[in-house]
């Protein structure tokens, strides 16, 4: 949530500070800001909107070689100008930028007003500048550090000083930041996608560390004074220019990448002959995974509903109990940690705030903890050490589609591994490695002929109200449908377990309402099959996303959807084509804004 770009160098800052913001935007869009230090003190510039508001404030730049630039998703004060950073503090001398929530705010605020300070927002983060300037005696470092100190909460923050132009300070605390070394530039952000337009060489700031950033480096200690040795590290992965590639829009950009970053999970990681798969990042030893007698899988939203998937998977196939779990609930229900318990934290930016805590409390009670991220280097990532790449590439579309599919593909593979170990045959193995295999072709061959869609658009757009169904493997599908169906065309819904949905929500049903059935041809259809009776009986318009040459199903369907045929643990990946496809024609029927629906960001960075 909000991204933060710095720029000290030998080159003009404010087009770099300005290209960086582009490439944060999908981190938060409701305001942004950028403060360049010159000669004659602070300029700062702000818009409400997009960092294309931004562009006509922009007027008769100074030209200088530093500065700090925001992109904000409010949660402290509304989206006004006053409130979009970089703050200020009274004397005009101190710009700070910050990602992160204050949590003693109202204590320091109250002191702050004590002292004569006069408040120009509603920020949490104006407490920042005001409180450097309060401890300011000429000694940068010591007012950055005296006034971190103070504060309790999460913080990924950068200041300038009207009097030091030769540096940037910046501090992590709960919310990522990067340094970039470039040559004779120094760039730091909230994550790489705003660094490698510049290099590739970096630094990762760790929690409760803080850094003096020149133009020929970097010097990073702790917020207690002592020093810290840093390695420079190498970012590899896909943080190409965001293309949309001649689609009108990311999201329909990346609902038809699914075959390639498909393929690119499951690149080198099938053993057809052994009928296994090998997920090296796991390091484990077939040893290590006899032992292992539970799984959870830790995730929020749409991960979650991957997370969901892998588990059934999981229990199914290598009949070892698993479950997945809101990671903003489990972590802090006091979970019970088992060293036999291996936990996945499944996460394309690998930044969730919900998940990254979740991820802390399970490795501070000593457990077994896997990343299954798909950002290389990202705190998920780096804090659980150990996992498995999805490779989706870079997602950019806020509503996530591809990273779902990569999800559940990094999670079947492990399934297969886990299954091979405890009691799948070298034939089964074979089988449901070949099956695997075929993934990316079943998916392109869908989305080459997605059925009539549009037909089943017409119905949900106008609707009051819209359930999704399935059971089993298909709930968790329903749930990420209708997630995506909320987020991007903001169309009422929720999803049910088809049976579960006769325990009441069926009491919404009435002949307006469009339900929105997922039920392939697997152990589940017979009975999702009689749900669907259920609320046909009661008036409701089926929209049945079902198996090719289902014609039982076809003819109940109000709007009927053929997927390919394909095995069970297949089905998630080919049955969410559709409802990707439904959410996304819904929002552009509505006149939506698909890449950056209302009130979202990319990354969930704050709690
Ligand atoms: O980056 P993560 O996978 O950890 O993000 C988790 C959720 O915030 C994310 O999936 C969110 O639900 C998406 N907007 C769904 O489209």
């Amino acid at each position: 949530m909000c991204g933060i770009i710095t720029y000290i160098g030998n080159q003009n800052a404010l087009p770099r500070l300005v290209d960086g913001l582009r490439r944060l935007e999908y981190r938060g869009y409701d305001s942004a800001g950028v403060a360049l230090l010159t000669k004659d003190g602070l300029w700062v510039r702000k818009a409400v909107g997009r960092v294309e508001a931004l562009s006509p404030e922009l007027i008769d730049p100074p030209e200088t070689t530093i500065g700090i630039a925001h992109t904000r998703w409010a949660t402290h004060g509304g989206v006004t100008e006053p409130n979009a950073h970089p703050h200020i503090d009274t004397d005009g001398n101190i710009a700070v930028v910050h990602n992160g929530i204050i949590e003693n705010m109202d204590a320091l605020k109250k002191q702050l007003e004590g002292e004569g300070v006069v408040f120009r927002s509603e920020t949490d983060t104006e407490i920042l500048p005001h409180l450097m300037n309060y401890f300011y005696r000429g000694d940068p470092l010591k007012a950055f550090t005296t006034a971190l100190k103070q504060v309790r909460g999460t913080y990924g923050c950068a200041a300038i000083f009207k009097e030091h132009p030769d540096r940037i300070f910046v501090a992590r605390n709960g919310s990522p930041l990067v340094i970039g070394l470039g040559e004779g530039e120094t760039v730091v952000a909230s994550d790489p996608q705003a660094i490698v337009a510049h290099t590739r060489r970096v630094v990762y700031l760790e929690d409760r560390e803080i850094a003096v950033v020149t133009r020929d480096g970097v010097d990073v200690m702790r917020l207690d004074g002592t020093a810290v040795e840093t390695s420079v590290e190498l970012i590899d992965g896909d943080y190409g220019v965001a293309d949309r590639r001649g689609f009108p829009h990311f999201m329909l950009k990346e609902i038809h990448e699914q075959p390639e970053s498909i393929e690119r999970c499951l690149r080198g990681r099938l053993d057809l002959n052994q009928g296994n798969a090998r997920l090296g990042g796991l390091n484990m030893s077939p040893r290590d995974l006899i032992g292992v007698n539970r799984v959870i899988n830790v995730a929020c939203g749409t991960a979650y509903h991957a997370g969901m998937v892998g588990a059934q998977a999981i229990e199914a196939m290598a009949r070892v109990p698993a479950r997945a779990e809101v990671a903003s609930e489990y972590r802090y229900r006091h979970p019970i940690v088992h060293p036999d318990t291996l936990f996945f934290a499944v996460s394309q930016s690998g930044e969730t705030a919900d998940t990254k805590g979740a991820v802390e409390e399970i490795l501070l009670k000593g457990g077994q903890m896997m990343g299954v991220v798909n950002v290389v280097g990202s705190t998920i990532a780096r804090t659980c050490g150990r996992g498995t790449y999805i490779h989706a590439g870079p997602e950019v579309s806020v509503a996530s589609t591809k990273a779902f599919t990569s999800q559940v593909t990094g999670l079947l593979l492990f399934t297969l591994m886990l299954a091979r170990t405890k009691n799948l045959s070298v034939i089964e193995g074979q089988e449901v490695a070949k099956n695997l295999q075929a993934l990316p072709g079943l998916v392109q061959r869908y989305l080459a002929n997605p059925g009539p869609i549009d037909d089943a658009v017409e119905r949900l757009i106008h609707a009051r109200y819209a359930l999704f169904l399935g059971r089993g493997l298909s709930f968790p599908v329903a749930l990420e449908g209708a997630l995506k169906l909320k987020e991007v065309a903001y169309v009422p819904c929720e999803a049910y377990p088809a049976g579960e949905m006769k325990h009441g929500p069926i009491a919404m049903i009435d002949e307006e309402t469009p339900v929105v059935a997922i039920v392939p041809n697997d152990s589940q259809r017979e009975k999702a099959l009689s749900n669907l009776k259920e609320v046909e009986a009661r008036g409701a318009k089926l929209i049945i996303i079902h198996t090719e040459g289902d014609k039982e199903l076809e003819e109940l369907a109000t709007v009927s959807l053929p997927i390919p045929a394909c095995p069970w643990y297949c089905s998630p990946i080919i049955s969410v084509l559709p409802l990707q496809l439904l959410a996304y024609r819904a929002g552009v029927a509505l006149g939506r804004d698909i890449d950056k629906p209302r009130n979202l960001a990319k990354s969930v960075t704050v709690e």
